[in-house]
């Protein structure tokens, strides 16, 4: 049986009755419209807990100004219905009154600093901070042994593993690959966005992230002229790029010759979407 809770007193008084019982609990934190990516992350959570909760909740904080926080696909009803087929125990779908009574107005914020300012922190500014501070909300509220994110979101989790280590949150956070297309793409949400024409050049994106990755372990090409060529190939399908960075996989800094845990992060725009996408490398010196 899938619970659904809207107020953070009753989802507490539920997990609270579990702990009693010395059950586990997993988390997994989510903005909703659900697809294969997100049940994967379920899935993991199930094997690992003897509870699973999902929260549904597109967060204002984490969009900027001019971004897609009207838009946002939102597929309450099908979502429900997806954890329900899951056998979820508890889904987590709050308002914005009952996340943020004071919006606006809170004092308190969570700043993540240096893992969160490149990249999509620089492009989003605000971004990181919203996210940080809703994850610190949303651990509060479930209070789980564990914590599940994706890597497609490379950055959003390098920023939530530094921020647990950081403050002592009392939660294991666990990464979950990523789920992708038949033809590569990435699952996303925001996949919804694209146009017909759009959705057949979006798999570019991670064909370029695979030879990027040859060219890496090829070992012929600096990471600075990889970088470049590869936001030119990007430019040249038709993409906007924001970055294409080779990066060090534990701080996300730029990676050197010297590193060999490495992940090559990438955000480009096909019109008005946004896609990220990431691929690890291990390189053998
Ligand atoms: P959302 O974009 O809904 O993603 C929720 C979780 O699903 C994140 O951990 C994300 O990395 C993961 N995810 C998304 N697409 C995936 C894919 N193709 N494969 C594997 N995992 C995937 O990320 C957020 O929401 C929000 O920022 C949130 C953490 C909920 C805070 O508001």
């Amino acid at each position: 049986m899938t619970a659904c809770f809207k107020e953070i007193k009753a989802l507490r008084m539920q997990v609270q009755a579990w702990r009693r019982q010395g059950e586990s609990i997993a988390f997994v934190p989510t903005m909703g419209n659900l697809h294969a990516g997100h049940l994967r992350l379920v899935q993991a959570a199930k094997v690992r807990a003897d509870r699973v909760v999902v929260s549904i909740f597109v967060n204002p904080t984490q969009f900027g100004a001019g971004e897609d926080l009207a838009s946002y696909p939102r597929t309450e009803q099908e979502d429900v219905h997806k954890l329900q087929t899951q056998a979820v125990d508890a889904v987590f779908m709050p308002s914005v009154q009952e996340m943020y009574p004071d919006f606006g107005a809170a004092l308190t914020t969570v700043s993540v600093k240096q893992v969160s300012e490149n990249y999509c922190g620089a492009v989003r500014p605000g971004h990181f901070e919203g996210v940080a501070t809703v994850v610190t909300k949303l651990f509060n509220i479930v209070q789980a042994d564990f914590a599940f994110f994706g890597e497609k979101d490379f950055q959003q989790l390098a920023v939530i593993r530094t921020m647990v280590v950081d403050l002592n949150m009392p939660v294991e956070i666990v990464a979950v690959p990523t789920e992708r297309e038949p033809d590569g793409l990435a699952m996303s949400s925001r996949n919804t966005y694209l146009t017909t024409l759009q959705r057949r050049q979006a798999p570019q994106l991670y064909q370029a992230l695979c030879a990027a990755k040859n060219a890496i372990l090829d070992a012929r090409l600096s990471y600075d002229v990889i970088e470049r060529q590869f936001q030119q190939t990007l430019k040249q399908q038709g993409f906007a790029p924001d970055y294409f960075s080779i990066c060090r996989r534990s701080d996300l800094q730029a990676a050197t010759s010297a590193d060999s845990e490495l992940v090559i992060l990438v955000a480009a725009r096909l019109g008005t979407t946004r896609l990220i996408d990431n691929i690890q490398v291990d390189c053998v010196h």
